[in-house]
This record gives structure tokens, sequence and C-alpha cells, in this order.
């Protein structure tokens, strides 16, 4: 890995500290809308399954017990509407985050590799590009890429709902991607972690389109790669329940680094995943609750004179100010009356507050008062 810690970059969050301590300082308490962390029980059923299957003496599987990778196939069968990669290219992740930021690594980039990312995105698709030595570049079209960098382009990443905008792709969206990609022998792994979290049509209803969909792959799985994610569905984050697929010949060679790193997700934990992704019911309820939530806040800032844009799906509300102020201006606006949003500079723009819809029904209505109050 060509990094040192001392390259990092900032852990943005810090940056927001003064601004969480102006929130703080409300008469009332600070709402934290600010991360995405769910705040709502892990279902009983998956709390069940983790104790269940609580005694482990042996080393699990790096690649999943069959279990898990069937009900894995499964849930692309029937929840996604799509064919299921092989199993043998099915990779259990200790939650995604790590795989985002391990994967340049793992497919082999290094020093003159470029690694192309949503030009507002999630920060650790850079992070892991840099960590493998390889150039981030921020791009959401070929047309939109620096000179130079389309011959040097190994990984493309794709994310859609995205974080933090809300976006959905559509099939043509993503198909022309995948073909523009696979036409310069760039693999296209596509991070669709809010997929359960669909709001407004067409996706409500058709659902929100993966790369797995063979109208979007032709049928073919090489040179792609889709990563899912249980945290958010599932209000799971603390189990680190999420795997990576695709291409077998891709997912062949991670697994084996992977198995050497020991990168193996627990037990344990592997048998609550494979429960959890048995059971649609809690995502359902789940999906209600931030359906409720989403409404109250989204009435509210608009009512309070924003705007939101995109926001389709996921999690969170992508709000700018009428006048055009900058990001950091609307979050201190809102820090003054106790409610703690993320600027969009932290994903690369800076118009945009992130307003993430994790936050209890009671912070919900006490910050929709808020921002009616003047
Ligand atoms: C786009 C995106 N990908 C991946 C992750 C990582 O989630 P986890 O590591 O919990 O699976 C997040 C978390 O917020 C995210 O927003």
């Amino acid at each position: 890995m060509g990094m040192h810690s001392s390259d990092l970059p900032d852990f943005p969050w810090d940056l927001l500290a003064p601004h969480k301590a102006r929130a703080e300082s409300h008469p009332d308490g600070i709402l934290d809308f600010s991360i995405g962390s769910p705040v709502d029980p892990t279902p009983e059923l998956i709390a069940q399954a983790l104790r269940e299957a609580a005694d482990s003496p042996g080393y699990p599987k790096t690649g999943g017990t069959p279990t898990l990778r069937a009900a894995i196939r499964e849930h692309y069968r029937s929840v996604r509407g799509v064919r299921p990669p092989d199993r043998h290219a099915i990779l259990p992740t200790i939650g995604s985050k790590e795989i985002v930021a391990t994967l340049p690594s793992l497919l082999g980039l290094t020093t003159g590799d470029v690694v192309i990312h949503p030009s507002i995105a999630y920060p650790t698709y850079a992070l892991g590009a840099r960590l493998a030595g390889a150039t981030p570049v921020p791009a959401d079209r070929a047309d939109a890429l620096p000179r130079g960098t389309a011959g040097r382009a190994r990984l493309l990443w794709l994310n859609s709902p995205s974080n933090p905008t809300g976006r959905v792709a559509s099939v043509e969206e993503l198909r022309g991607a995948v073909t523009w990609a696979r036409e310069r022998g760039i693999v296209v792994a596509s991070d669709e972690c809010y997929a359960a979290l669909p709001w407004t049509e067409p996706w409500a209803t058709a659902g929100v389109p993966s790369v797995l969909d063979p109208r979007v792959n032709g049928g073919d799985l090489t040179g792609i790669l889709a990563l899912y994610s249980l945290s958010k569905r599932s209000n799971a984050a603390g189990y680190r329940m999420a795997w990576i697929c695709g291409d077998p010949l891709l997912i062949g060679p991670i697994h084996e680094i992977r198995r050497h790193m020991g990168m193996m997700m627990p037990g344990p934990v592997q048998w609550a995943m494979g429960t959890a992704l048995g059971d649609e019911t809690h995502v359902d309820a789940q999906r209600e609750r931030y359906r409720a939530r989403r409404a109250t806040l989204a009435g509210a800032v608009e009512q309070a004179g924003y705007v939101i844009d995109d926001s389709q799906a996921g999690l969170y509300l992508w709000v700018r100010a009428q006048d055009g102020r900058g990001d950091w201006a609307i979050v201190a606006d809102l820090a003054a009356k106790g409610i703690l949003v993320a600027p969009g500079s932290f994903y690369g723009e800076s118009t945009h507050v992130r307003v993430a819809l994790t936050a209890s029904d009671a912070a919900v209505a006490a910050a929709a008062l808020r921002l009616a109050a003047e």
C-alpha cells in the first residue's frame, strides 16, 4: 500500500466540531442529522440469530458458508429481480466500507493508475484509490474526464442510490457506464448499499436498478462487481454485514488475498446475516419509518425556504438555500437552531448540505418545530 497515515485527509467530521458545539448549546439540546448511522433497534430476529450462533470455536470461511451464499443469491433473485452471480463469485465483507477502501489495492492497482468515482461522493472511494497509490479522479461522464486520464483508468465506481445526493441511476445510465468501461477494460464497481430505500417513482414501484441487471450488462458479468450492505436496511451497522460479488475472475483473486489477510466475516455474523436476508418484513417496517421521517423533514425544510434536489432514494435529503449561500453558511444557520447537518464539502461540492433521515421520530418532530420557529 502506497500511503502513510500522515497522508490521510483530515477526518472531515473534526471540521464540524465547532458547529456541533454550537448545536449542543441549544437550550433544548442538539438534534443530530449529520451522520447516517442507524438509530432504531436491530430487529430481534437478527439478534436472536446471532445468539443462536454464539458457539463458534473454529475459523469461519472467508467466502461465507453455503447457507449465506445461497441467501445472497436468493436476495438478488427475489428482492432485486436480477440473475444472481455464481455462488463462488460472492464474498462476505466486514461491512462495505473496508472493501470500498481496499478494492483498488486488492485489484492490484498502483501508482499511475486512475480510479474514477462520482464527482459528489462518499469520500472512501478516493481514499481507497490513494491507499493503493493510485489517483482518484471525480467525474460523472466519460466526456467530463480530465484529458489523459481515461487511458490510465482501471476502476470506475458507481453509487446508486447516491450518498449524499440520493440520486438514482436508470438502467440506460448504468448500461452506458458499463459499456464505456468494458470497451476500455476498466472494472466497474457498483455500490448499491441504499437500494432498499427508494422514495419516488419509478423507483418506488420498479425498484432501484442494479449493475447485475441483464438489461445493464447484457447477461455477462465480465468486469463487473456489485456491493451491498445490511447496515442501513437492517439497522445492523454494528454487525458489519455486507458483501461484494460479480465477475468470478475478479472475485477469485480477491478471495485468495483476503483469505491470506484473515479478512473473514465472523461465523455468528454470517449466520445472522443469512437470517436477516431471509426476512423482508423488518426491511418494509424500517422503510416506512424512514418514509415518515423523510416526509416530515422534507416538508419542514421546504417550509423554511430551502430547496431539496435529487433525494429520490436512500437515507439523505440533499438540501440547498434559495439564495445560493454556501454549505458551511447553511450548517451554521441550522446549528444555531440546534440542528446539525453535514456540509456538501465533505462530499466534493459546496452549495448543499446533507440531512440524514437517521434520527428518532422525536428528534425529527422537534427539528420540524425548530425549523418552523423564527
Ligand atoms: C455509499 C456508501 N457505501 C458504503 C458505506 C459503508 O457502509 P457499511 O460499511 O456500514 O456497509 C456507506 C456508509 O455510509 C455509504 O454511504
